[in-house]
């Protein structure tokens, strides 16, 4: 039978042009010759139909194999192209850190850098220490030791990036906030705790005023005794240093927070009349932070009588605190690594802010 009789011809002879094809394009055109719809194979598929039933039994098989191994053969060379052109890329692309920089194109403090540090001069005044953690956490810290019961809808409220299953089948995050850290915190080191926390935080949003990867302090203080009242009061005199206004004003609203009871946000009384925010006076609201009491849960799941100790937790955004701070209008230049933005909005790194000296 003249068809069958011509496989393994045409098998040799596409296998080797395969393995010679050298781009994405002339592997394509094999395709096109051999599968597509004129051919070579598809042509002595059609071949079928004038065949008697008994020749089509070894022949509609032998064509079928055909036919998968070219595909599968096509495949194959198609990821080994992929892969060496993208090797060729990153070789291409190589920088050499060790180089000296460029005068023309030295760089300066990020925004948020230096609101990390001004945020941490004014808490270490008042005792606080900095404690940080992993961005890519488990489901324990990221939620359930923070009192998100299973399937919770809070859970999905944060737009998680998941990580693929590891060998135990769990799924890692990419925290979608610095609450984690409370967790961290309070299961290795004894009360009196007094920390802030500073990080990076994902979550899978993407607009004007939110990016994927976005920056917060948490701050935590367990004790026996602290409360609400030491809350306002420690938050609204970090506010009112960093934003060096003398008296500025705060309320609590109620909100709802899985790992915090009572819990709250924070606004700062402030003015758009003018067209941009002032902090610090005026008739408008700002929203800051939001914050609460330690929920006992969370004091049980890290070992701590709740009978005993107690304290309060916050959280801040501190890109759109750098925002209005800086009067950045836009929050996506942070994140473009553009040497004019960073030049026109960047601080002197040896400029290190201190609480006496004031900030400015
Ligand atoms: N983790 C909360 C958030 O990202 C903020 C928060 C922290 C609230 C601590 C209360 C206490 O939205």
């Amino acid at each position: 039978m003249a068809v069958i009789d011509d496989l393994p011809k045409i098998e040799s002879e596409a296998a080797k042009a395969i393995a010679a094809a050298g781009d994405e394009a002339s592997l394509e055109s094999i395709r096109v010759a051999e599968l597509g719809k004129k051919g070579r194979v598809s042509l002595l598929m059609r071949e079928l139909g004038g065949m008697t039933p008994e020749q089509r039994t070894t022949a509609g098989p032998a064509l079928n194999g055909l036919k998968d191994r070219l595909g599968a053969a096509i495949n194959a060379r198609k990821a080994e192209l992929e892969a060496a052109a993208i090797n060729a890329r990153l070789e291409t692309e190589r920088e050499d850190l060790t180089l000296p920089p460029r005068p023309e194109a030295v760089g300066a403090l990020h925004p948020v850098m230096q609101v990390f540090e001004e945020l941490a001069a004014i808490f270490a005044d008042m005792g606080f220490s900095v404690a940080e953690g992993p961005d890519i956490e488990d489901d324990f810290h990221n939620f359930t030791a923070l009192n998100f019961p299973a399937g919770h809808p809070a859970r999905e409220m944060h737009d998680t990036f998941f990580l693929k299953p590891d060998a135990e089948g769990q799924r890692k995050v990419l925290r979608t906030h610095t609450s984690p850290v409370q967790i961290r915190t309070m299961m290795t080191q004894a009360p009196p705790i007094r920390v802030i926390i500073p990080g990076r935080v994902y979550r899978k949003d993407w607009d004007a005023t939110h990016t994927p990867m976005f920056h917060q302090i948490e701050g935590l203080m367990i004790d026996k005794s602290t409360h609400m009242g030491h809350l306002k009061t420690c938050l609204t005199e970090a506010f009112s240093r960093f934003f060096e206004v003398p008296t500025a004003q705060s309320r609590l609203r109620p909100h709802y927070f899985p790992f915090t009871e009572p819990s709250a946000e924070m606004d700062m009384r402030c003015d758009r009349s003018g067209g941009e925010i002032k902090v610090g006076e005026g008739n408008d609201w700002l929203e800051i932070l939001g914050c609460g009491m330690v929920h006992p849960n969370v004091l049980r799941n890290c070992n701590l009588d709740p009978e005993e100790y107690q304290g309060f937790a916050f959280g801040l955004g501190v890109d759109r605190l750098a925002m209005l701070k800086y009067g950045m209008p836009d929050l996506r230049p942070y994140f473009e690594a553009d040497v004019d933005w960073i030049k026109h909005y960047g601080f002197k790194p040896w400029l290190l802010p201190t609480v006496t000296g004031g900030l400015s």
